[in-house]
């Protein structure tokens, strides 16, 4: 599976994700739709983009008991979208019940990654609030080995973790990584952050990028150089 860059498209609505999308021409990037576009506009903004010849990565991370989760990964799946996600924390039973929703008549299958502890979440804030006392690396490589455990393609993590998760899961375990800025970029709210070509020196499989190509004054140019660097 080679390695490519998926553009997180954190829009409001419809429209602005088309005005985006319609930059392109000829290139059909990977999006990523999160929670904020889905619950806008609904499965139907899927379809489109879907329509359009994109692939789509749609991070909902989900987290339920398995049984929900199973049912409505079913519901993805017949949605025809390349990957989705949902939180180890889940456990591996509610793991391997989303692998079986997920699982078409055809035996074909969307890939599944893993959410493992948020990066919003501290180490503090872990054993305070989830009372969960290991150090939170040891807790992101255990929920990663849960992950591969119950049959899934991988997890979410940055960049910096994606060797270690490697190491732990095997090279064909995938690591997805956002935190990604262009050397002297603007970092905004991310703090761990690495270039393009840092991501591809540590072994990240996707890279998931968004501002730095939504809000750049060239968003295809911004693509491009992200493909280069990471791809190329
Ligand atoms: O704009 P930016 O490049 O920071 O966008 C990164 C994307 O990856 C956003 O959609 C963000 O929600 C998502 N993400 C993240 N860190 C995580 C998990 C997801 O930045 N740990």
């Amino acid at each position: 599976m080679g390695r490519d860059v998926i553009i997180a498209c954190d829009f409001a609505g419809a429209s602005e994700t088309f005005a985006f999308l319609d930059l392109f021409r000829g290139e059909k990037p990977y999006v990523k739709i999160g929670m904020e576009l889905f619950y806008a506009e609904g499965p139907s903004i899927v379809r489109e983009i879907k329509r359009r010849g994109h692939q789509i990565f749609l991070d909902l991370k989900l987290h339920d008991i398995p049984n929900t989760v199973k049912k409505a990964m079913a519901v993805l799946s017949r949605l025809d979208v390349d990957m989705c996600n949902l939180h180890a924390g889940g456990t591996v039973p509610m793991m391997e019940a989303a692998l079986e929703g997920l699982t078409r008549p055809d035996g074909t299958r969307p890939l599944l990654i893993a959410v493992t502890q948020l990066t919003s979440t501290s180490e503090e804030r872990m054993r305070e609030d989830l009372l969960i006392d290991a150090p939170i690396d040891r807790v992101v490589m255990h929920y990663a080995e849960n992950a591969k455990r119950a049959g899934l393609d991988g997890v979410v993590c940055s960049p910096l973790e994606a060797g270690k998760v490697h190491e732990v899961c095997g090279r064909s375990f995938l690591t997805v990584t956002p935190g990604v800025r262009f050397a002297g970029g603007d970092a905004g709210d991310q703090s761990r952050i690495t270039t393009p070509a840092g991501a591809k020196a540590l072994g990240s499989d996707y890279i998931v990028v968004g501002r730095p190509i939504t809000a750049a004054p060239d968003p295809v140019a911004a693509y491009r150089t992200c493909v280069e660097e990471f791809v190329g």
